[in-house]
Parts: structure tokens; sequence; C-alpha cells
């Protein structure tokens, strides 16, 4: 029985990989296209153990049916995606195609081929510009209404995944909703921060990641855009949550398949950090400054955006590891460094 991982060569899939290979003996087979996922980080990872990997449009509808006649797959952890919010809204078709058609394919296919458990990456874009945050955070009943064409693309996957399994009682899912995913492999050598793989996205919109940029240089400078937020400080607030804790709920997904029903779970620390707490904690903890600039708000960013995580502790018994923000920015920075 294998695992099939789509997108096993992208950031998170990576981080998935990197457990599965190094905590069970599963067998993997990677799906990727190479789009924005890298050949170094299988290779990388490859050390640990091995695995297959099939350099694979899912967009090839054909070849995908054709794998599940080659391997008998019992789950799929499905991480490919184009995830650029700008992009989604400028290029919305790329987005309905590679994110919702592409999905509903491989539903279809895991359905006609038996396949028991399916493990999906949503996102908490899902839920639009919340219109006031509850004060335990937003939880997965919290109303979804996607503001743009990426956040949609999920949405619609979701409900297709749903409707589905309403159909086919012996498959199941689980869907996720990401917050704001962050850091690096936490790998020490010699006592030294040294993550072997990390996000590499080329053009990269995530606060964390253009912050460490800035910090090793290969940036000259970054935007707050908008400090006149309804937030302690003026800046956006954003739930944080380290790769490899987020990685960890994949792996508890599959053991919880086995014994409960298809479920959505919200996956973050329930903790907010404003813009300038991140910016300020790079510069502090790298002991490196750059400078900042502020622009206006961008149309469609909620002042905060924060998620109650009661759900998956309880149920799934997910407890996170590396919930400091100090640790998330260290390892991004490591990481950055290493990158050159
Ligand atoms: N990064 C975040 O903060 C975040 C937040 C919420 C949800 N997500 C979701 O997590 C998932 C992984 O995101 P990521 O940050 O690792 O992105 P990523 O771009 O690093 O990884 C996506 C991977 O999928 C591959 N891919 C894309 N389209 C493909 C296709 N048609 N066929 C085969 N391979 C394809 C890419 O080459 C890449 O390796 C996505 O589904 C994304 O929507 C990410």
């Amino acid at each position: 029985m294998s695992i099939l991982i789509t997108g096993g060569a992208g950031y998170i899939g990576s981080h998935v990989l990197k457990q599965l290979l190094e905590d069970t003996e599963h067998h993997i087979i990677v799906v990727d296209n190479l789009s924005t996922g890298h050949q170094d980080t299988l290779d990388t990872l490859r050390a640990m153990r091995s695995f297959e990997f099939i350099a694979l449009d899912l967009k090839e509808f054909d070849r995908v049916d054709n794998l599940f006649k080659e391997y008998k797959v019992e789950t799929i952890i499905h991480f490919a995606a184009s995830i650029v919010v700008p992009e989604s809204v400028a290029n919305p078709l790329k987005y309905y195609m590679n994110n919702t058609v592409n999905t509903t394919n491989l539903i279809n296919c895991a359905i006609k081929h038996g396949v028991k458990k399916f493990i999906f990456s949503s996102t908490a874009a899902v839920y639009g510009e919340p219109i006031s945050l509850p004060k335990e955070g937003i939880d997965e009943s919290y109303p979804t209404n996607p503001i743009n064409p990426y956040g949609m693309s999920k949405l619609m996957s979701e409900r297709v995944l749903q409707d589905a399994q309403k159909a086919h009682s012996e498959f199941k899912y689980v869907i996720f909703r990401y917050f704001n995913v962050a850091g690096a492999d936490i790998h020490y050598q010699d006592e030294k921060l040294e993550p072997r793989i990390g996000q590499s996205f080329p053009n990269a919109t995530h606060l964390i990641k253009i912050a460490a940029e800035c910090a090793v240089g290969k940036r000259e400078k970054m935007y707050i855009f908008g400090e006149d937020f309804d937030t302690h400080d003026g800046t956006g607030v954003r739930d944080y949550i380290h790769v490899d804790d987020l990685a960890n709920a994949h792996i508890k997904a599959i053991e919880y398949l086995e014994h409960n029903a298809s479920d959505i779970f919200n996956v973050g620390y329930g903790e907010g950090y404003s813009v300038k707490e991140v910016i300020e904690t790079m510069k502090k903890v790298t002991n490196n400054d750059f400078t900042v600039n502020i622009a206006p708000r961008r149309a469609g960013d909620p002042a905060m955006l924060i998620s109650n995580n009661a759900k998956i502790k309880t149920k799934m018994n997910w407890q996170p590891k590396y919930d400091t923000l100090e640790l998330i920015i260290n390892s991004a920075y490591a990481w950055e460094k290493k990158l050159g």
C-alpha cells in the first residue's frame, strides 16, 4: 500500500515527505511537475531513504489514471496547486484549472481506483475577510466567503471532496485549512540550526520569507502594507505556524482516518503577531537592520486572521512543538542564508 504525495517537491509537501521518510515505513510516491518545486529538495530527501518520483503534471489525466493502475495507492496527500493570490486575480482560470479541475480529476481517479484516504491542503483564505473576529479565533464553522479566485478554487475543491465522500462512504478525507505557514526544517548540526530543506518559492510573497531575504541582504527593503488597521500597533495580525508542526498534522491525519470520519480542521497556533512584530523579531534575532517602508493597505487584507485550533488539538491530539515566533524566524533565516 502506497502513499501518493502530489506537490512533494514544493515547500510544505517536502516537509511532510521528510517526516514520512524519517518516521514511517510507508512506500511513498511523489508526483510533481517541478513548476515551483525543486529537484534539489527531492535529492536531499532521497538521502534519508528511497521513494519514487514521477515527473508529471496533474492536468495529464491519462497519466494520472495510469499511475493508479500501476501502484496500489491507499492514501493521497494533495499539495500540488498554484498559490499566489494576486496572480489568481489576474489569471483566475489558471487557478480554477490547476486547483479545482485537476483536484476534481484526482478525486475521481482516487474513487475509481479504491483509494481510502485523501488529505487536502486548503487555506484560511476560504474565510475571506472576516467581519468580526471572535475572541477565541476563527473556528471551522465560521462562514466561508473567499474574496479571490485562489481561495474560491480551494473552497470549490473542498466541496467536491465533501460531495464525493457523501456518495462513496468508503472514501474519506481530511481537509486542512492552513493559516500562515513559515519557517524551515528544524535540524541541528553541531548544535547549530541547519535546515536541510525550506521555502525556495521564486518571488515569494510570504512576510517571513521576505523579511529573511532582507536580513541576509538579498533584498534592499520591504514594505508594510497599512499601519492604520484596528490592531494593537496598526499593522495586520496573522497566525504563523511552523511548517514542521503543520507537516506533523498530516502524519496524524493518516492515522486519524483509520478510526474516524471525514472532517475539516484549521491548522494554526491560535496566536497572532503583527507585521511590525515579525519584522522587529527578524531584526533582533538576526542582528541585522534593513529598510522598511510604509505603503497603503492592499485590497482584501483583513486586519486580523487567527485560528481557533481547539478541534485539531482535541480530536486529532495534535500538539505544536515549535510555537515560538523566534524559532520560526530563526529557521527561516538559517535557510535563507544556506540558499545563499
Ligand atoms: N504556503 C502557505 O502559506 C499556504 C497556506 C495555505 C495553503 N497552502 C496550500 O499548501 C499547498 C502547498 O503549498 P506550498 O506553499 O508548498 O507551495 P509550493 O508552490 O511550494 O508547492 C506546490 C507544489 O506543487 C507542484 N505543482 C503545482 N501544480 C502542479 C501540477 N499541475 N502538477 C504537478 N505538480 C504541481 C509544484 O511544482 C510544487 O512543487 C498548496 O495546495 C497551497 O494552496 C499553502
